[in-house]
């Protein structure tokens, strides 16, 4: 597949936004409005075009993700703002995976990058812990591990039956986003990188880790290098998460320790993502769900998704507008404007307003 390369801080961008199912639909249009509020200048043009690709469309018309879509969004878009996919009327969650990891896989998006940044001291549940103590980056690999789909079923549906689920990992995929971490933390004049694996168990796909964790990181050798494993890791975020600068892990540990990462900054209503493949077409997502459990309630947080759009700025080269996202989302914690996920009484919608006039005021 041939992809054009990014227009680095290029005056127009035109983004895809895809938002999906549950409380996708609620919180990308407040993240919509956030970014069209923080471009004030004349030079910076932004357009966005929505696709309704989601459960709806999968139930009605059997169709996940479109045919030539991946083409379509790899040659005419600069980026993709994505909200969430899951629908209880679709158990099997077979739209969710052909849409979203559907397009991580197909438009080699190796980088799932997703920070956990403490803004106010209030949000943790943790003691004694405030907005210096948890910064840090978690890099989780996005294309390969055991989410490739790759197993099968043996005697399905008799109590013999076996289902196989192959972990796939390439020396280039774990090199890359291994590579990837150390020339973050270089480039941001960061001083630790912690490499997460289970290769105490896994003793084939975490051995590889292991050694080009051990050969990469000699061509870094200003930057503190640590192993953990999995579990270890998961006790050690929680018990003083300073230690930490960059992490990076597999696809499915990166999935995980997200979460734990995401709960230690205020929970996943704040948490943001990119699936990034430097210089291509990358898609920006918040950490959560579709949460049908408040889905059409009008009460999920936006925050998440406006944070996601800062970065989405930032990876478009427009620094000055992804910052002053997330300073407006920074004053809304500070006035307690949230929603009840954060112990306040506003909502999707009331959040998304107030963010959008602090942007225009500003
Ligand atoms: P979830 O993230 O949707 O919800 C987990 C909990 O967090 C729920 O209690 C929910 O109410 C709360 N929550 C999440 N986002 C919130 C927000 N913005 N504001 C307030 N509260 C919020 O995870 P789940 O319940 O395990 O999954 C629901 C569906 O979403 C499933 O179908 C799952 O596969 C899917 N999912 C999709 C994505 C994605 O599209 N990137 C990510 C995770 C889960
Ligand atoms: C996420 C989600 C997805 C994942 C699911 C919906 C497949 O949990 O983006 O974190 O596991 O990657
Ligand atoms: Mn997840």
């Amino acid at each position: 597949m041939s992809v054009k390369p990014l227009r680095e801080c290029g005056p127009a961008a035109r983004i895809a936004v895809i938002a999906g199912d549950g409380i996708g639909k609620e919180v990308t249009p407040e993240s919509v409005k956030a970014i069209r509020s923080a471009i004030t200048s004349a030079r910076r043009q932004i357009e966005f075009v929505e696709f309704d690709w989601g459960a709806d469309k999968f139930l009605r018309e059997g169709v996940s993700l479109p045919a030539g879509a991946v083409e379509m969004l790899a040659n005419e878009f600069d980026a993709i703002l994505f909200g969430a996919l899951g629908d209880p009327r679709v158990p099997s969650n077979q739209h969710a995976a052909d849409i979203l990891l559907g397009l991580r896989f197909k438009l080699d998006l190796f980088v799932n990058a997703r920070p956990v940044e403490l803004f106010h001291d209030r949000l943790t549940p943790l003691r004694d812990r405030s907005a210096n103590d948890i910064r840090f980056m978690v890099f989780r690999e996005n294309t390969e591990g055991l989410y490739v789909g790759v197993g099968g079923f043996f005697k399905k549906d008799t109590p013999d039956e076996i289902a196989v689920q192959e972990d796939v990992n390439s020396r280039k995929g774990v090199e890359r986003i291994i590579r990837h971490a150390f020339d973050y933390a270089r480039r941001n004049q960061l001083k630790r990188v912690c490499m997460s694996d289970k290769s105490n168990a896994m003793n084939f796909a975490h051995d590889l880790w292991q050694r080009v964790f051990k050969q990469v990181l000699q061509e870094y050798p200003e930057i503190e290098s640590r192993h953990l494993y999995i579990d270890t890791l998961a006790m050690e975020v929680v018990r003083d998460p300073r230690q930490f600068d960059v992490i990076v892990t597999c696809n499915l540990f990166g999935d995980i320790i997200s979460d734990l990462g995401a709960q230690l900054a205020g929970g996943l209503g704040l948490a943001p993502s990119g699936n990034i493949h430097p210089g291509r077409t990358s898609l920006f997502e918040p950490v959560h769900g579709s949460a049908p459990n408040i889905a059409g309630k009008g009460i999920a947080n936006p925050l998440g998704s406006i944070l996601t759009s800062g970065m989405m700025l930032d990876f478009l080269g427009w620094k000055s507008e992804g910052h002053a996202l997330r300073n407006a989302v920074r004053s809304a914690l500070q006035e307690n404007f949230v929603t009840p996920d954060l112990g306040g009484d506003k909502g999707t919608v009331e959040v998304g307003d107030w963010i959008a006039k602090r942007l225009a005021d500003r």
